[in-house]
Order: C-alpha cells, then structure tokens, then sequence
C-alpha cells in the first residue's frame, strides 16, 4: 500500500502516529485537516512531505476554487505547516503553480510528484545499494537513523529502500535501527518496515551509535535527509549528526540517500536552513525543554550523497 495517496476525491494517508500498534489509514477532505496531519507527523518524511503538500493544493484548489484569497490562505498554510524539509514547500509550489488552469490540472501534477517519488525510491535503492557493496564489500552491517522506508517516502523509501534491496540481493549483514528520539521513528517505523519484510535487526537507543562503531560493529551509516544544501550540508532527523561524527572516528562510510527532490541548490549552507524546534511537551512534561527535530551535518562528514540520478561526494 502507498502511504500518501489520492483516493476518490481525498488525500489518504496511513497513521505514523498509531504505528505499529495499529495500520490505520486516514481520510483527509480539506486542509486544515491535511495541515493537522503534517504537523501531528501522521504523515512525515521529506518526500511524502512533497506529495502531502501537492495534494493541499489539489484539496484547496477544490474548496475554494471560487475565492481567490481563501485559496492563497490555504495553500500558505499548507506551504508553511513545517519549516524544515525542503520537499513541503517544493511540492507545494509546483502544484501551486497550475492553479491558473484549474483544480484537474493540479491533481494531475500532484499525482506526478508521487509517482516521480515512486521511480526516485527505486533508482535509490538500486544505485545504493551498488555502492554500499562498492565501498563496504558484500555482507555489510548498516546502521541507519530515523525512518526512511515506504513510510516517509510513497513507496519503499530512501535510505531504507537500499537496505531493503541488499537483503534482496542477499548481500545485507545486519541492521542497527536508531530509536530516534523522541518520537521514535526508528524504534516503531523503521523496526516495523524490516518486520514487514522480515528483516532481521536491532534498535539501539541513539547515543549508542557511536560507541558500537567504535567497537567495529557497524560497517556505514546510511540515512536519509530532509535537505540537502548546495555545499553539500546535510540536515536531518536530530541524532543525525552524532551519528556522523561517530563514523568519521570509527573510519567508516556515512552514506545519505535522498531524491534530488531533497537537493536544495538556493540554500548555501546548513546554517540557513530554518530548524523546526517542536517544543517541550514531546520531551517532558516537567521542564522547560529545547527540542531541534532536526541537525546539520557538515559536508566533510558526508562519504556520499546518492540520488535517483547520481553519487555526489561533498
Ligand atoms: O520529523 P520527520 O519524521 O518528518 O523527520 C524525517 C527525517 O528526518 C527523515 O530522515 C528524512 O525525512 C528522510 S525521509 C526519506
């Protein structure tokens, strides 16, 4: 099943928040409620991000087709609903862009942003997984962070889909998901995602990454990015750059695998790049807190950045 979709006249996507304990799929009519779902990270992922905010322009050009200020409200709103990942407001502007020609013109160019994320996960995984072999030989053990299968994705994923392909190949040695803190996606998606497809693995709490690289028990780091900067900064799901730094002394491969949806050439540099800080009531319910949901992985840390169209090493 796709997790983002356009089914009968609605956006339907499935609940991250309920996994795994529950697959349940959502309908959402109009924007506010796509807008409610974004933020909730119900649906998450910096390519179902893209797809997710093309199709809130499709639900606005439907709702408010009549009432031009209305519509350049709602599709704000739907461009402005998480700040970080690149794809949201891309996604968005490009749909956006066929307003002039009208709501069936919109569907039709959100519905060619998901299947173009489609074709992007299984480019990924292919290429990927030829150079995971390429620098680690065959059996490698990867460790990877957040969640960046089918789930973040339309289908099968980024960094995830290369896993996935190795074991098809039968050239996969093991797996550490990452927990990723707070809200779990590695512990609960990512876990799931293998589970699914009966990959064996292991969820490590976050801060251990380091440390069982150091103890030789990691061969790369694969992961995915919510946005790429022309220098090559990677930015990422938070923990992402301790899993970097903890690489580059372990000597080993950190491999980012994005579509060139993610690759933002008008940002310089990862200090541009605005960070979602989600606030304290995800952390604790006793403190003050600070609560960056993402990090900036400098480019000298990166092996390799794979695309559905190339390798690029920063
Ligand atoms: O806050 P999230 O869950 O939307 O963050 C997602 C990530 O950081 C992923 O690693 C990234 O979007 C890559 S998804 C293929």
């Amino acid at each position: 099943m796709r997790t983002i979709d356009w089914v009968d006249g609605a956006v339907e996507i499935i609940d991250q928040t309920v996994l795994p304990k529950e697959v349940r799929v959502l309908r959402l009519h109009t924007v506010p409620e796509l807008v409610a779902a974004i933020q909730s990270l119900a649906v998450r992922g910096a390519p179902a991000l893209g797809v997710a905010g093309a199709f809130g322009v499709a639900l606005a050009a439907r709702v408010h087709a009549d009432d031009p200020q209305a519509l350049t409200a709602a599709v704000a709103r739907v461009e402005t609903a998480r700040p970080t990942a690149v794809n949201l407001a891309r996604g968005v502007r490009r749909a956006a862009a066929l307003l002039p020609r009208g709501p069936e013109a919109v569907l039709a160019e959100a519905c060619a942003i998901r299947d173009e994320e489609v074709a992007a996960s299984r480019a990924m995984a292919s290429r990927g997984a030829d150079l995971i072999v390429e620098l680690c030989g065959n059996r490698s053990r990867l460790l990877t962070h957040c969640n960046t299968g089918g789930l973040a994705a339309v289908t099968l994923g980024t960094a995830l889909g290369v896993v996935f392909e190795l074991h098809q190949r039968g050239l996969l040695g093991g797996v550490i998901a990452s927990e990723t803190r707070p809200l779990l996606q590695g512990a609960r998606l990512t876990s799931w995602e293998l589970s699914q497809r009966g990959i064996a693995h292991r969820v490590a709490v976050d801060s251990a990454g380091p440390f069982l690289m150091a103890r030789g028990e990691v061969d790369a780091v694969i992961l995915g990015a919510d946005r790429i900067c022309a220098n090559g900064d990677v930015i990422n799901k938070i923990g992402t750059y301790a899993h970097a730094l903890g690489a580059h002394r372990a000597g080993i491969p950190f491999v980012v695998v994005a579509p060139e949806s993610t690759v933002d050439t008008h940002t310089p540099s990862g200090d541009r790049v605005p960070i979602e800080d989600r606030g304290a009531a995800e952390i604790t319910p006793w403190s003050d807190a600070v609560n960056p949901a993402f990090d900036v992985t400098p480019h000298d840390l990166v092996t390799a950045i794979v695309t559905d169209r190339r390798v690029i090493r920063p």
